[in-house]
């Protein structure tokens, strides 16, 4: 079914528009001494958090297409991904050189002894791969098919941060449950999808 996405060339840039926007809030809110006592701690959570929400939002566009038939969410996975990407690179910049006063020492001392850290940089570093080939262009180098085994990554990848996120949750898991829970039942439409299509093809 066509939703007419072709003709908003306006979505990407609305998405990348409200994607980053948080972020600059949160850079004005700071400089304004408005993140309260621990404003680096304060300012790591919150850039950790919109990444698992952007991260989150791009593995639920396919899902979304396939419930509702609809082509604009397909249109803005990428883009949503890659703000995502954005996100967690800064949620970890933050961490190594403001945190842990750019010392590599104490990273890896950190990597080793907390394992919520050691699955937040599984996680991000298994994103890297993924933003380096979301170009058009590296989809035609690798062939589609090859690309689309790799892209299925981004479901290691948020299952990663969701771990990251309940392990760091010491008392109330909920919120970082919920956001396994809609990656679970994004993946699970995922297969039914195509396991129809095997069915009918
Ligand atoms: C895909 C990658 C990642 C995602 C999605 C992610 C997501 C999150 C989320 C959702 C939180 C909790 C936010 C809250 O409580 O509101 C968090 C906390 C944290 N993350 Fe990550 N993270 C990722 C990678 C990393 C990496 C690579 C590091 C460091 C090497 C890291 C270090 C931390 C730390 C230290 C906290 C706790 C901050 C505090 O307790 O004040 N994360 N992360």
């Amino acid at each position: 079914m066509s939703d007419g996405a072709a003709g908003r060339p306006w979505l990407v840039q609305a998405v990348v528009t409200g994607g980053v926007l948080p972020a600059a809030l949160l850079a004005a809110a700071w400089a304004q001494g408005e993140l309260g006592a621990n404003p680096v701690g304060t300012a790591l959570n919150r850039l950790g958090l919109l990444g698992l929400i952007c991260l989150t939002a791009s593995l639920s566009c396919t899902p979304l297409g396939l419930l509702t038939g609809a082509q604009w969410p397909g249109r803005v996975r990428r883009a949503l991904g890659l703000v995502g990407f954005g996100y967690v690179t800064a949620h970890l910049l933050l961490y190594v050189l403001v945190d842990q006063a750019a010392s590599l020492t104490k990273l890896l001392e950190d990597v080793v002894k907390r394992p919520f850290i050691t699955v937040g940089t599984l996680a991000w570093l298994t994103l890297v791969p993924l933003a380096l080939t979301s170009s058009t262009e590296a989809v035609r180098r690798l062939g589609y098919e090859r690309w689309k085994r790799l892209h299925r990554l981004a479901y290691v990848a948020g299952s990663l941060g969701v771990v990251h996120f309940v392990w760091r949750a010491k008392k109330d898991r909920t919120e970082a449950l919920t956001y396994g829970a809609v990656l679970g039942l994004g993946l699970a439409l995922r297969v039914v999808g195509r396991w129809r299509a095997a069915r009918q093809g």
